[in-house]
């Protein structure tokens, strides 16, 4: 059997990591500015994670959420405390995508509504729900389209406002920071204009936290830069730096009725021996603020790159989710910081460079980033 062809490939088999780098089967290592796609919040193989990991699948993997499991009880606390939400709950699945589904789930069985309202270049994911209020109708099956959805653009309170007085949308869903639409931050007038508007119409705001969230922007969450305070927020990526994980926080306004959402694998024992793994990691080694420091930092060394070199049109961002346009399409550029400079990085649109590298990134990290980027650059 062949596999099903849906992801261009770079032709490079990684078989190692350590940190913020990750070495191909022929010994190759190379930076990861990429993160694994902003997965990487603790930094490949930390031995910290390795070992709970590893002695808890001695102990045991899996059981089913029939019983009680006190990781889970765990993990609610310590993530509750670390995000500065205490008072919400916490609901456990495997991936992004499905957070978001039961966000939205969450969202209708309270209002009772159907309508939501999406920004404009947002990703949230592909599941049936999650990719129809994700803007890209490439990826959306006519299944999918179901006329649930209005998408407005980010930061226009105006007509986010009038769609919410028509008092019958179930659910805003926003990225306070878009990732895969370019890193395009929202502003704290609009956030806190939607929130207030949100809870003027009865409508239950849902921040996903996918990307941005975990650490990345410098803070817990991104939305917390912004002064709000959402209804749901989900989240997944960073919260098992691999392991397959997501979640959702819960407002106290919502009370958790008996089988109305489940799953099978989501929150077993193996997985949250990640998360709790990953907390410890971030907690004692300083890595909300680590992300701060160096994302700023790397910001303030891009944009002295782009005062002096070709092809670098901006540089914005939080933490270290960063967006760099170029005058160019990334795809050469990226290429050659693969093939050439042996570093990872993402993408956004046609010409945007997208950084998600681990949390523990390091100054001279960030300084070699900066170099090898000015290298490839000065080859386009
Ligand atoms: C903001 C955001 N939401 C949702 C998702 C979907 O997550 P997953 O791929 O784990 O389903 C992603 C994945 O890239 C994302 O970036």
């Amino acid at each position: 059997m062949k596999l099903f062809d849906v992801y261009p490939l770079f032709d490079i088999n990684i078989v190692r990591g350590k940190g913020c780098k990750v070495w191909d089967s022929h010994g190759q290592e190379y930076l990861d500015l990429y993160g694994g796609h902003a997965v990487i919040s603790i930094g490949h193989s930390h031995p910290h994670y390795v070992k709970a990991i590893t002695g808890q699948i001695g102990k045991l993997g899996f059981y089913s959420n029939s019983v009680v499991n006190t990781l889970q009880q765990q993990l609610a606390e310590r993530l509750g405390k670390i995000s500065s939400y205490d008072d919400y709950r916490l609901f456990l699945i495997n991936s992004g995508a499905e957070a978001n589904e039961n966000c939205l789930k969450l969202a209708s069985f309270k209002t009772g509504r159907r309508r939501i309202l999406a920004a404009e270049k947002s990703f949230h994911g592909r599941t049936s729900l999650a990719v129809e209020v994700t803007d890209n109708p490439k990826i959306a099956a006519p299944v999918n389209n179901n006329d649930h959805v209005t998408f407005l653009p980010l930061n226009n309170l105006d007509v986010w406002e009038q769609e919410l007085a028509k008092s019958n949308v179930a659910a805003c869903i926003i990225e306070c920071i878009q990732g895969v639409g370019g890193i395009r931050s929202a502003t704290p007038e609009f956030a806190k204009g939607l929130t207030q508007a949100c809870k003027k119409y009865g409508t239950v705001l849902i921040c996903d936290e996918i990307q941005c969230g975990y650490g990345r922007s410098g803070k817990f969450f991104a939305h917390q830069w912004l002064g709000i305070k959402p209804d749901l927020i989900s989240v997944a990526k960073g919260i098992g730096n691999g392991f397959p994980m997501g979640g959702v926080l819960i407002s106290p306004a919502f009370e958790p009725v008996y089988g109305q959402l489940g799953t099978t694998f989501g929150g077993n024992h193996l997985a949250c021996t990640a998360a709790l793994s990953v907390l410890d990691v971030m907690e004692s080694e300083h890595l909300v603020q680590n992300a701060h420091n160096i994302g700023e930092y790397l910001i303030d060394q891009l944009k002295a790159l782009q005062k002096t070199e070709r092809h670098i049109t901006d540089v914005r961002g939080r933490g270290l989710m960063i967006g760099i346009d170029l005058d160019v399409p990334y795809k050469e550029v990226r290429s050659r910081l693969v093939y050439k400079e042996h570093c990872f990085t993402g993408c956004a649109s046609t010409n945007i460079l997208r950084l998600l590298p681990p949390l523990c990134l390091s100054k001279g990290e960030a300084e070699d980033f900066v170099w090898r980027l000015k290298k490839a650059l000065a080859t386009i």
